[in-house]
């Protein structure tokens, strides 16, 4: 089954240019981009999108970080493209991240700035649904 997942180069990701090569890798996996948008998030869109985190220590910075600069949001469709793109991203911290992944190979913001670390990945079948539709709203 053909499945959809909502991938974000984070403002790290765009203000190094790396949204080419993100991009470039999940071609190469062989998943199909079916939207793509540059975009500035708002706190109303990050709080639905970080729903689940809010009220943990994380939480704010994180959504300081995500209002620093436009983020790229992306629609991947292709098989098992949920956990795929999650293996390609890599761990949450990129100081553990493994080489190949692009956490692992191009995260360098290492230590207190866990939330500097590229990329956003959908986790499941029902996060994904969810979350195109935050970032995709017609
Ligand atoms: P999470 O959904 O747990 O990670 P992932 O992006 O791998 O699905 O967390 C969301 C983001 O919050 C994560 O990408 C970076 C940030 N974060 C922190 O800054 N500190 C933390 O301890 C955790 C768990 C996440
Ligand atoms: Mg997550």
């Amino acid at each position: 089954m053909t499945e959809r997942t909502l991938i974000l180069v984070k403002p790290d990701g765009v203000k190094r240019g790396l949204t080419g090569q993100i991009l470039a890798r999940i071609e190469a996996k062989g998943y199909t981009i079916a939207e793509l948008q540059q975009l500035n998030a708002t706190r109303e869109l990050l709080a639905e999108h970080y729903a689940e985190h809010e009220g943990k220590p994380f939480y704010e910075p994180l959504v300081e970080f995500m209002l620093s600069g436009p983020v790229v949001a992306i629609v991947a469709e292709g098989q098992g493209v949920i956990p795929g793109f999650r293996s390609l991203a890599g761990t949450t911290d990129p100081t553990s991240a493994a080489p190949g992944t692009i956490r692992g190979d191009f995260g360098r913001d290492w230590g207190l700035k866990v939330q500097q670390n590229l990329v956003h990945g959908s986790d499941s079948v029902e996060s994904a649904e969810r979350e195109i539709g935050i970032w995709f709203a017609k």
